[in-house]
């Protein structure tokens, strides 16, 4: 049985993995930011000296692209300073860490998917901020997984789908953008890709890009959710070119899977799997 501790616990991809279902191979230890806050080394300290994990999932981060225009050390606190943190705690105690990163370490001006080892250009501070996290991550380990993701969204918190879904409810018209490319990631098929390389245990060490198969736009995406919350609301969601923003985004960053297919073959289609999660937030299982 391998001894994992999960950080940022109570976000939505944390609480994913707590929903899974116990495989009898992980003992999960879940610490939410009250239960245990990155940026207080010591703490971090204290407990991994007498705790023995195997594993740390860093789910903890300041994820809130727009505020880290403005609160920018907040936004380097958290995804930098804290994530050096755990590096350097996971050094000492023989840790190996899983550290969830994003598709924003690129600037968008690619005309094709970003693999691994592709220049990294932030143009946010967000960006900028998960960036500095994963060098530093970097430098003191060689034992990690960077696992970056993009366009994150689950049955927990805030996101897209279930914006959408309560637009849709209220029946308004969405005007959504065409401007950006991407592809949507749930946090189910993430968590069950961070269980697979802890099961696997002999998965290279390293970088790797994850989100589901294919690409879109934000609005083809608001088009998916409409369609198999309630297919009646699809022309309700109209494009629209530009959303305002106070962050610059990439308007392009589909990621190149090769590497992360070369081990794991189960990744679905973004559209299979909006349609999975819609599936489930229908059968009453949403949550906040
Ligand atoms: N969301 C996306 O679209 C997206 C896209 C690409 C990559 N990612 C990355 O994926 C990872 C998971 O994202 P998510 O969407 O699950 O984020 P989330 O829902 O915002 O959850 C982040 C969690 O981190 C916690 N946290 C913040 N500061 C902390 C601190 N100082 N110490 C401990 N915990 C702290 C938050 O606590 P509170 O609840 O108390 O604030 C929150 O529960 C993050 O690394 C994010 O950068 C996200």
């Amino acid at each position: 049985m391998k001894k994992v501790i999960v950080l940022g616990a109570n976000g939505q991809l944390g609480k994913t993995i707590k929903d899974l279902p116990d495989s009898g191979t992980i003992d999960f230890h879940f610490y939410s930011r009250s239960d245990l806050d990155i940026t207080n080394k010591t703490k971090l300290e204290t407990l991994f000296a007498y705790s023995d994990f195997d594993y740390c999932i860093n789910c903890a981060a300041y994820t809130n692209v727009e505020g880290a225009e403005t609160n920018t050390e907040d936004a380097f606190l958290i995804n930098a300073e804290g994530a050096r943190h755990i590096a350097e705690v996971c050094n000492v105690y023989h840790v190996k860490l899983i550290h969830i990163s994003t598709d924003y370490v690129f600037d968008g001006e690619s005309i094709e998917p970003y693999t691994t080892t592709d220049q990294t250009n932030p143009i946010n501070q967000y960006g900028k901020s998960k960036l500095q996290g994963e060098l530093y991550i970097q430098e003191q380990l060689n034992e990690y997984y960077i696992i970056r993701t993009s366009w994150l969204y689950a049955l927990h918190g805030k996101n897209f789908v279930k914006t959408i879904i309560n637009k849709i409810k209220e029946d308004s018209t969405l005007n959504i953008t065409t401007e950006q490319v991407g592809t949507p990631t749930s946090c189910v098929d993430l968590a069950h890709f961070i269980i697979h390389l802890i099961n696997q245990g002999i998965v290279p060490y390293g970088v790797y890009n994850f989100s589901a198969n294919g690409s879109t736009t934000w609005y083809e995406f608001a088009k998916e959710i409409a369609k198999n919350y309630n297919s009646d609301k699809l022309e309700k969601i109209k494009t629209s070119g530009s959303f305002k923003t106070v962050a610059k985004r990439p308007k392009y960053s589909v990621f190149d899977l090769k590497k992360t297919e070369r081990i794991y073959k189960e990744l679905n289609t973004w559209q299979n799997s909006v349609g999975d999660l819609i599936k489930a937030y229908k059968a009453g299982k949403y949550l906040k």
